[in-house]
């Protein structure tokens, strides 16, 4: 708790990502992949069907796929038309809500052996010993990588590049990855700020979650939602920002005092960055993240790519 924390009393305030994935996080999550102006979600699956079977090839014979951020594991679901491994371990930090997406898994698919991971993919992931020397694909669709600063997505990568490595020589599994890509401000901005309010709903849901870790005193009245696209970053950025003026307190908890942070109307808590990547920056990265080569589809906008990169 203390660096969350911490970050409520930096300057500016931020909480991290993760804080929005509790359980009603997670479900307006789902939510906001199905609101027409969301395309990420929607243009990967397109061009997932799209490009099935030369996935399908490029991957080859899979002996475990490592679903890094399942959530409600339909997209691993989407993939076993085309590509069958032995072992599927879905990894997710909601854990309640990733057992129970397993349990339908495992009804539909009784020939794969299932795993379920509670994992904070910004740690160290261990992953269960007994799965064997065969080729293991780690799989992270949906462009969660944007949600990373460049510097730690290629810290990720190169965790995800260890986890697929074979010792001894066996044969080298790869990644198979989402990203969104730079495009017109007017769809991005869209996809961030729908009509209903579901996204500003996911965003200022992520208050309630920290009173519940906390015993913070967060108002969501107090509080609106923020979208827009940082150009020079690239990156869409989620702020919360304070509609009069705010002083939040929390107790006192293992390992940390009792505080409180003043907000002036106006002040904000920046809680997301969503980077969008060009296709030759991203394919760099990988390579700086030790794989050795990759190869990407995309839809005929080029709003999004699938990258397969192979270790
Ligand atoms: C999970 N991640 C890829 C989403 C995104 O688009 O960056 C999270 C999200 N935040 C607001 N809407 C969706």
């Amino acid at each position: 708790m203390l660096t969350l924390i911490e970050g409520l009393l930096s300057e500016p305030a931020r909480i991290e990502p993760k804080y929005f994935y509790d359980g009603v996080g997670s479900r307006l999550f789902e939510l906001i992949t199905l609101m027409p102006e969301y395309y990420p979600t929607r243009t990967e699956q397109s061009v997932m069907a799209v490009y099935r079977q030369e996935i399908a090839c490029a991957l080859g014979e899979v002996a475990t796929l490592v679903d890094l951020g399942a959530g409600n594991c339909q997209k691993a679901r989407d993939l076993f038309a085309s590509v069958r491994p032995k072992q599927y371990v879905a990894v997710d930090i909601s854990a309640e809500f990733l057992e129970s997406a397993l349990q339908e898994m495992r009804a539909s698919f009784p020939d794969i052996r299932m795993q379920s991971l509670a994992a904070d993919l910004t740690q160290v992931i261990d992953l269960p010993t007994d799965l064997g020397e065969g080729k293991k694909v780690c799989f992270y669709p949906g462009s969660s990588i944007g949600n990373f600063d460049p510097g730690q997505a290629i810290e990720l990568l190169k965790r995800m590049r260890q986890l697929v490595g074979q010792k001894g020589g066996g044969t080298p599994g790869g990644l198979l990855i989402g990203v969104d890509l730079v495009k017109e401000n007017s769809v991005l901005h869209a996809a961030y700020n729908d009509e209903l309010g579901i996204t500003a709903a996911f965003n200022r849901n992520m208050l309630t979650h920290i009173n519940s870790l906390l015993g913070s005193d967060f108002k969501l009245e107090d509080w609106g939602h923020d979208a827009f696209f940082n150009q020079a970053l690239s990156r869409i950025e989620m702020h919360l920002y304070a509609r009069r003026n705010v002083t939040v307190h929390w107790p006192s908890g293992p390992g940390w005092s009792a505080g409180e942070r003043f907000f002036a109307s106006g002040d904000s808590i920046h809680s997301e960055n969503s980077y969008k990547y060009q296709t030759e920056l991203f394919a760099e990265m990988l390579l700086q993240a030790g794989f050795s080569s990759s190869q990407f589809w995309t839809d005929p906008n080029q709003w999004f790519a699938v990258f397969y990169a192979r270790g």
